[in-house]
């Protein structure tokens, strides 16, 4: 077993935090503000590569391993959420789930446009009456020739306004009480089409999310992904990709309220002394240590696991819901050891606390995720093998 990062990981993490500091945090008080997401953004992730990281060189990515990602997430979340959660639904949710289910012929199509950036891609699982119960869902499939002729809405879509494609998980029109369900690489040039923005979000303010809609939308049937009812078994790996890049993220919030907080520290004075002598505070600032190291621990053993090819549905749960749990407290502290100052955007750490409370809801809720490790230790649940994996890192 091996903790150390190589210099690759050191490379890039050091890329991705300076590119966070130079392109997401300049503006970023006002885009919360004003919840308006900068598309400039996106095109210059693409630019610098960030969106092709964990794709083999083979299909136009840069080869890297999957603790790249987790990597590149942490530093991305620690300027903002926003810029976060592009990775998660196109690197995490759609590109990673077309390189594990889709055939050949499908990942050269799509891949090498993704990882360069010039086509952005996104996830569509939550529709308004099937969230956590997502085998509820009610859009439909229906086969006609050569296509499908997809019906219904999905909501809560990252980048819904802005992806070119969508990774669409549907039921088959006639599969009755027992739905087989099939996913869709679904084009947003497609006929009967559209996309909504969502108005009013508590935090990712910065972050582009809405619904999107599908009226008699005719989609190719080489845009399935995989067969006939694999549709639920790509949604649950897809989320096995995109909660690791949550998991990861949510260090990030956890090292942004450290680094404000170590200054507010230093700097705030009660009766000549700095407020990180007292007591109070450094239990906050010791709790926010503990959250950040144990959930590197955590997201680390899964990359190492995606690395590796093996099967990490518990493990990325336990990462997803601890390290959003420690982010939302760290958060909550750091605006504790700010006091009013904590209260209003003027420091940073108001816009985290609202930022890390979204994650204790999507990709599966914190109570989703109590309920999942509960069931795998008491025997409820257990991972069989998968009929089709994540390829391993090759330099593995
Ligand atoms: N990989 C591949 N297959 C998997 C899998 C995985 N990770 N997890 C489960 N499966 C397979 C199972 O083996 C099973 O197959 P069989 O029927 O052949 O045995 C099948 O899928 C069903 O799995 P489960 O029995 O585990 O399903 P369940 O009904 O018990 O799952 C649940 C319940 C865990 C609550 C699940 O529904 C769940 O995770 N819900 C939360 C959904 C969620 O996170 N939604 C957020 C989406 S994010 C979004 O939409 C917004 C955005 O843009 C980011």
């Amino acid at each position: 077993m091996d903790f150390g990062l190589t210099s690759e990981h050191q490379l890039l993490r050091e890329m991705a935090y300076k590119f966070g500091q130079q392109e997401i945090v300049p503006g970023i008080q006002e885009r919360d503000r004003e919840a308006k997401s900068d598309r400039s953004i996106l095109e210059k992730m693409g630019a610098a590569g960030l969106l092709g990281v964990s794709i083999p060189e083979a299909y136009g990515g840069s080869g890297t391993d999957y603790i790249s990602l987790g990597l590149v997430c942490e530093e991305l979340e620690r300027a903002d959420t926003s810029a976060r959660v592009v990775m998660s639904v196109h690197s995490g949710l759609h590109s990673l789930t077309l390189l594990q289910w889709g055939t050949e012929e499908q990942k050269k199509r799509w891949l090498p446009q993704l990882a360069s950036g010039s086509k952005v891609g996104a996830f569509g699982l939550t529709e308004p009456s099937a969230g956590s119960d997502a085998i509820s869902l009610k859009t439909t499939a229906r086969r006609d020739g050569d296509s499908y002729i997809l019906n219904g809405e999905k909501t809560w879509i990252s980048l819904a306004d802005y992806a070119d494609q969508f990774l669409v998980v549907a039921k088959l029109a006639d599969s009755g009480d027992k739905p087989t369900f099939v996913a869709f690489i679904v084009d947003r040039t497609l006929a009967g089409f559209h996309s909504k923005p969502l108005k009013g979000k508590l935090g990712v303010r910065a972050g582009n999310t809405g619904q999107i809609f599908f009226d008699d939308v005719r989609v190719p049937a080489d845009c399935r992904l995989g067969e006939e009812g694999d549709g639920f078994k790509i949604a649950m790996s897809a989320l096995d990709h995109g909660r690791y890049t949550v998991a990861s993220g949510a260090v990030g919030i956890i090292t942004a309220c450290l680094d404000a907080c170590t200054v507010y520290c230093h700097d705030r004075k009660v009766q000549g002394e700095e407020i990180g002598r007292k007591q109070l505070v450094q239990q906050m600032i010791a709790n926010m240590v503990a959250g950040r190291d144990i959930g590197r621990l955590l997201y680390y053993q899964v990359g190492w696991m995606k690395n590796a090819g093996l099967r990490h549905t518990r493990e990325v749960s336990m990462a997803k819901w601890q390290n959003c749990a420690n982010a939302f407290k760290a958060a909550n502290d750091a605006v504790e050891i700010h006091g009013a100052y904590g209260y209003c955007d003027e420091f940073p750490v108001e816009r985290y606390f609202r930022n890390s409370r979204g994650a204790m809801i999507y990709e599966g809720t914190h109570e989703i995720h109590t309920i999942v490790q509960a069931e795998y230790e008491l025997g409820y649940r257990s991972d069989k093998p998968l009929k089709v994996t994540l390829p391993p890192f090759e330099g593995a």
